[in-house]
């Protein structure tokens, strides 16, 4: 395949519709005689709904529906319990859903709402994290020993909050349930995994299911699951034949019920000798799930990739608690698990003097030390190379610029080559186009651009001959947007479809020519360790009398194989690294142990980094050939930019200060 489409600048096709206002969301979707939805929720952490009274909200005018554990149908499927929606008069955390009303509008489904009054037996909760129990180790060689024998030594516990996914566009369903068939308009990182999970949770077939879903305003992970909405959405449908629902999430019904981050509290131990080689690394994390769902951080990934240090442990504790469903956050694993080792690799450059770039180099594995096996493409010591000449790693600091302390601190990224086992791509000649048809999400990473410059490659035709259709399960069936592996999926799912194609109907194909392909297997993943790799530099300010942190400049390196698209590429990095300056300075969510719920649960008090604190924030990436991972050489790009990108925030705030801040986010008490 001759790159010619694919490496193109090209803007964004749904670019025009987006920015005019045309193009339609999942809650703008054009429907005859809407009813609202709105949920009841949970007022206690733990316990048992005893009474629950419906008679004031079903006599407000324009009430149409009020649905309870009571009346609410059976689930055929009740099995993940995050789904299990209104089944139980059990309650597993607060804010958890106990009913919904439907109305003729939201104000008034809204007050109605309102008006349902429940009491409970409440019993005791527990809804903090602590470090303490029982953790799964795993260890290779002789951790302790090495400790023991180790010349220098860094053993500290650090912290990462609690964090909520905070797309600009809010869940939002708007249902149909019509001639037993279920319409979703459904913001989603997948339309056919929520088609198939919908259908297991209602006991109906796929087919008589569509889930439509063109545009989608962020995500982050947090649409990549179907969550409880969606299910509360499709049975207030069901329960009114003929007449659309729509179910929009409000901002804070969002901090119980979309998914959020586990906190997590880490322990990171590094031994190294004189020169600075690491001879052990532990690594203990404690994270939370709710007891309705588990849903494991896998936070301990990346250190076992990470850094050649031949004796190894990662434990993780995994506490079940009374709180709201954690789930998917981008770069879920590598984001917390590369904040604890990645600010003690800088602290034990510190204890040996030594430049931390240095110290990453020197231990940058040849193959991957827990398989064994050479990786397709590693090019970590580039990046670190590249970003240290670009940001001026030489003139690091620290220094004082009037009243302002200015250090620069630097940290490793890291995020695996992930493909998934189901795609399938149709590809159609007609009236001198290429039409390709493939359930796929594009949740603004640009999908609708990039898909059409691999599909024109593969068909060896120029890209605006090309169309791509997505978004819809009417399309055939593809994975979700998720793990960054949704163009490497998608993708090679197209390149099949385009070979079929140039194999059956040659360069000359006549109208209404079609032929199919799907993504399989990698053969190259039992020959090689695939993962992206990136480095990332901050310029931390802080200022001597206040404390306030800025950070005015940020850039990341990353080697991310063959870009399809520069622009959205950078688009991908650039928002993962201010995702990760986010969470080193402001992002929180603040649950109050004695109620269970998350009190700053709006955006005026859930401080995201808007574009004031954002500076000059920069990507760049090395050419990288890489043939092993897929047919395009592409390595994922929607998760590695959040990826270290906090710990070289508070690196550079110690180089600044130092003062190292173990517990985000840096707020300026920690520094006074
Ligand atoms: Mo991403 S958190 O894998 O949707």
């Amino acid at each position: 395949m001759t790159p010619r489409a694919i490496g193109m600048d090209l803007a964004r096709r749904d670019g025009p519709a987006k920015v005019t206002g045309t193009a339609t969301y999942a809650a703008e979707t054009a429907v005859d005689r809407p009813a609202y939805c709105h949920p009841v929720q949970a007022t206690i952490a733990r316990g048992r709904v005893t009474r629950l009274d419906t008679a004031a909200a079903e006599a407000l005018p324009g009430v149409l529906a009020v649905l309870t554990e009571a009346n609410a149908e059976r689930l055929a499927s009740t099995e993940d319990g995050e789904l299990a929606v209104l089944q139980s008069p059990e309650v597993a955390f607060r804010g958890q859903l106990i009913g919904c009303v439907v109305a003729e509008t939201s104000e008034t489904a809204r007050q109605a709402a309102d008006l349902v009054e429940v009491a409970y037996a409440e019993e005791d909760h527990e809804t903090e994290l602590t470090a303490e129990g029982e953790y799964d180790a795993e260890t290779t060689g002789n951790v302790e020993a090495a400790f023991a024998e180790a010349d220098v030594v860094v053993d500290q516990t650090y912290t990462t909050a609690m964090y909520h996914n905070n797309p600009m566009e809010p869940h939002a369903t708007t249902a149909l349930w019509q001639d037993g068939t279920l319409t979703l308009w459904e913001s989603t990182q997948g339309v056919h995994p929520t088609r198939s999970t919908v259908a297991e949770v209602f006991g109906l077939d796929t087919e008589r299911i569509r889930v439509v879903c063109p545009y989608v305003g962020g995500g982050f992970g947090s649409k990549g699951l179907p969550h409880a909405n969606v299910v509360l959405a499709a049975m207030a449908a069901r329960a009114l034949p003929g007449r659309p629902v729509k179910l929009t999430v409000t901002r804070p019904q969002m901090f119980s019920l979309t998914g959020y981050r586990t906190p997590t509290i880490q322990r990171a131990r590094l031994a190294a000798d004189r020169t600075g080689r690491l001879s052990a690394l532990a690594f203990d994390v404690a994270e939370q799930t709710s007891k309705v769902k588990e849903f494991a951080e896998q936070s301990g990934k990346p250190s076992r990739t990470m850094y050649a240090a031949p004796n190894r442990r990662v434990a993780h504790r995994l506490a079940a608690l009374d709180v709201p469903v954690t789930s998917w956050m981008r770069a879920p694993g590598e984001c917390p698990g590369m904040f604890g080792p990645e600010v003690a690799m800088d602290e034990l450059a510190d204890a040996l003097g030594m430049d931390p770039i240095e110290l990453r180099i020197r231990n940058d594995p040849a193959e991957d030390p827990e398989s064994g096996k050479p990786f397709s493409s590693r090019h970590l010591a580039g990046c670190l190379r590249t970003g240290a000449e670009r940001f001026g790693w030489a003139e690091r600091g620290p220094r004082r610029e009037g009243r302002w302390l200015v250090g620069r601190g630097v940290a490793a990224s890291v995020y695996p080559v992930n493909r998934m086992p189901e795609s399938t791509a149709v590809i159609r000649f007609s009236g001198g186009r290429y039409t390709v048809d493939i359930g796929a999400a594009d949740l603004g990473t640009g999908t609708w651009t990039t898909l059409p410059q691999i599909a024109a490659d593969a068909l060896g035709v120029p890209v605006d001959r090309v169309e791509v259709r997505i978004g819809d399960t009417d399309y055939p069936n593809a994975s979700v947007a998720g793990g960054s592996s949704g163009m490497i999926t998608w993708g090679s799912a197209v390149v099949d479809a385009a070979r079929a194609f140039r194999e059956k109907f040659g360069d000359q194909p006549g109208d209404g020519d079609e032929a199919e392909g799907s993504v399989s297997e990698n053969p190259d993943s039992e020959r090689f360790a695939m993962s992206a790799f990136g480095a990332q530099f901050a310029e931390a300010r802080v200022h001597a009398d206040t404390g306030e942190v800025r950070v005015p400049r940020m850039h990341g390196v990353f080697a991310v194989g063959r870009v399809i698209n520069p622009r959205t590429t950078r688009s991908q990095l650039t928002g993962g690294m201010l995702m990760g300056l986010s969470m080193a300075l402001h992002e929180q969510s603040v649950l109050d142990p004695r109620f269970g719920h998350v009190v700053n649960h709006d955006l005026a008090e859930y401080h995201v980094a808007a574009n004031a604190d954002a500076g000059q924030l920069t990507a760049e990436w090395l050419d990288e050939h890489d043939p092993h991972v897929n047919a395009m050489g592409a390595k994922g790009v929607g998760e590695i930019g959040i990826v270290g990108a906090a710990a070289a925030v508070v690196n550079a705030v110690h180089r600044a200060t130092g003062v190292r801040v173990r517990d985000l986010p840096v707020t300026l008490d920690k520094l006074l």
